[in-house]
């Protein structure tokens, strides 16, 4: 086995062109992430590669080729183009990890839409927001699903097509359409929409403090970006069987569970499924796991589990462990050294970058606990909240702030400019996280600048789960904020007030969490919810989460008379 590059020789003369080169594209030509996922390898000799080997909870298996990943994504596009969907709408993806998703994600980016992936277990709230916000005019789903859409289909005018990938026509009602990926006439040729650089590819939408999510909108040339992390953070070589845990509804699982494996050749193996030990462990000695892209709180499970059960497996095909989306404690990464024989490496980047940006590199020492240092290209620092100057001090805690103009970074939320030129500072974006670097160069993590939930690496929004509890008969005024939790860093937690005529009760607290449950998502549900009088507010009438965050983390709640001048 070749020994990875160091860090230092990965950062000599680094230029993102040498990606530009290995994909073959030139400034200014074509570039659609679709045909360089699926066409590209075709005519490089992979062909006959295995792209994807599928297994869901049931143990049915699939396998496609890259051949098969290109006939079957022309055979999607074509069927779009079809139905008189156009270069540039949205078509949203809303299934749990069929096939359809991966190939369908590559379908739509060929014909020059844009793939709007949502996690399939959002309810019809969740997915409303997202779908009206983005004036979706297509959404790919399957049967279990559609009783969702159908619920909101009155709101949403711009949704011209229900598509339905396991049911058949005579089963669907007006503007529902069934297609059938493998039994559609296979599309040989299909003629891809010539997308540039700059022209939108994918929309995820993700949660802030304020407002309902944000569509961050990015752009075909992300790939050049998503290539050369996937191949140098986790240490592709060509025979690897790599296994990403993310779901394409959140951006891990297209930058590097569809784009990067995919842009580099790779074979991936995926589970439709949710997390079980003994079922994971099988999975990797059964298809012979190399490369594994996973998320602490996945690890912390496993480690509740304990060794015992890993002895049961073999193992031994696994080469690299890497992480991202919350801290990774260095229990964590000790752990894994002693039961796996290798260390999670720790990554750090968001919906927004698109791509890796912070990482423990492959061969590089690692500090257990620490992001590890900038990708090559990458110009990350942190500064000072109030000035957002540098923090020239090695361990001073500052804002995360990189310089923009990286491959992958999005080009803007969809509708709300605003809302992006927000995040930025003196000629830096701003991660909305909070970090220190040490004198070698390692980023520490210390915490979210905002008051974003992330609950087992993914990100709630308050204000869309306060929101929703105003949809509750019973609740008059809430706050939702995190809560610390042993397995998941974060939970969501609510204080909310009752409406005169209602009394609190445990009851009545069931009520609220399963009407966050079935209109957000389980993600959102609150795992509490304390009934108060009143709520702490601004004199102008705000209420100051942040009283009651620090509280549920019992940290001082400092100087608060700013926000109370408000
Ligand atoms: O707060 C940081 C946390 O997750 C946020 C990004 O979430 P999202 O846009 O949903 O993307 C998740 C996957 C890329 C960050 O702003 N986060 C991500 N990675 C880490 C992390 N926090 C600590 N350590 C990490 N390695």
């Amino acid at each position: 086995m070749s020994h990875p590059p160091s860090y230092d020789e990965l950062n000599a003369n680094f230029d993102w062109a040498i990606a530009e080169r290995e994909l073959g594209y030139r400034p200014g030509d074509v570039i659609n992430i679709g045909w360089m996922c699926s066409d590209r390898l075709c005519r490089l000799g992979l062909a006959q590669k295995l792209a994807l080997l599928w297994e869901d909870y049931q143990g049915n298996q699939k396998r496609f080729t890259y051949n098969d990943l290109r006939v079957c994504s022309n055979t999607i596009a074509h069927f779009l183009s079809g139905l008189g969907i156009r270069p540039g709408e949205r078509v949203c993806l809303f299934l749990d990890r069929v096939p359809e998703l991966y190939v369908g994600f590559l379908g739509i980016l060929k014909m020059g839409a844009v793939a709007q992936p949502l996690f399939s277990a959002f309810g019809d709230e969740s997915l409303c927001v997202r779908l009206k916000d983005a004036g979706t005019a297509a959404i790919i789903t399957q049967k279990k699903h559609l009783h969702k859409i159908r619920k909101i289909r009155e709101q949403l005018p711009n949704l011209r097509y229900a598509i339905v990938v396991d049911a058949p026509q005579a089963s669907l009602q007006e503007r529902e359409t069934a297609f059938a990926m493998e039994q559609a006439s296979p599309v040989q040729d299909f003629p891809i929409y010539p997308t540039k650089a700059e022209s939108p590819s994918v929309l995820h939408y993700t949660s802030g403090t304020t407002g309902q999510p944000k569509g961050a909108q990015h752009v075909h040339y992300s790939i050049i970006a998503q290539y050369l992390t996937a191949k140098w953070v986790l240490g592709f070589q060509p025979d690897d069987i790599y296994w990403c845990n993310a779901d394409p509804g959140w951006v891990t699982g297209t930058s590097y569970g569809i784009i990067g494996p995919w842009a580099n050749g790779i074979t991936q193996a995926v589970l439709d499924s949710g997390f079980n030990a003994g079922k994971w462990y099988e999975f990797i000695e059964k298809y012979r796991v190399t490369v594994w892209y996973s998320a602490p709180t996945a690890i912390r499970l496993l480690m509740k589990e304990g060794a015992e059960i890993i002895r049961k497996h073999d193992l031994s095909s696994l080469r690299h462990l890497a992480s991202v989306g919350e801290p990774l404690n260095p229990e964590a990464v000790n752990w894994s050294r002693e039961v796996f024989g290798k260390p999670f490496h720790d990554t750090f980047w968001q919906t927004e970058t698109g791509c890796i940006v912070i990482a423990n590199f492959p061969g590089m020492e690692i500090k257990p606990g620490s992001m590890g240092k900038p990708f090559p290209g990458i110009t990350a620092t942190v500064l000072d909240p109030k000035t957002y100057e540098l923090v020239n001090r090695a361990g001073a805690a500052g804002l995360i702030a990189l310089r923009p103009g990286w491959p992958s970074q999005i080009c803007g939320y969809w509708n709300n400019a605003a809302g992006y030129q927000a995040k930025f500072r003196n000629g830096w974006y701003l991660c909305g996280d909070r970090a220190s670097i040490d004198t070698d160069g390692y980023f520490w993590f210390m915490g979210r600048d905002d008051d974003v939930i992330n609950t087992g690496g993914h990100l709630v929004g308050p204000f869309e789960v306060e929101s929703a509890l105003l949809g509750c008969p019973a609740v008059a005024e809430s706050a939702a904020v995190a809560k610390p939790d042993p397995v998941n860093m974060e939970v969501v937690k609510a204080y909310v007030t009752v409406k005169q005529g209602f009394q609190p009760s445990d009851d009545l607290e069931l009520e609220i969490m399963n009407h966050i449950r079935k209109r957000l998502s389980p993600l959102a549900m609150p795992q509490e919810i304390e009934f108060v009088d009143s709520l702490p507010k601004t004199r102008s009438g705000k209420i100051v989460r942040r009283i009651l965050r620090c509280k549920e983390f019992h940290e001082p709640v400092g100087d608060l008379s700013t926000i109370m001048d408000d």
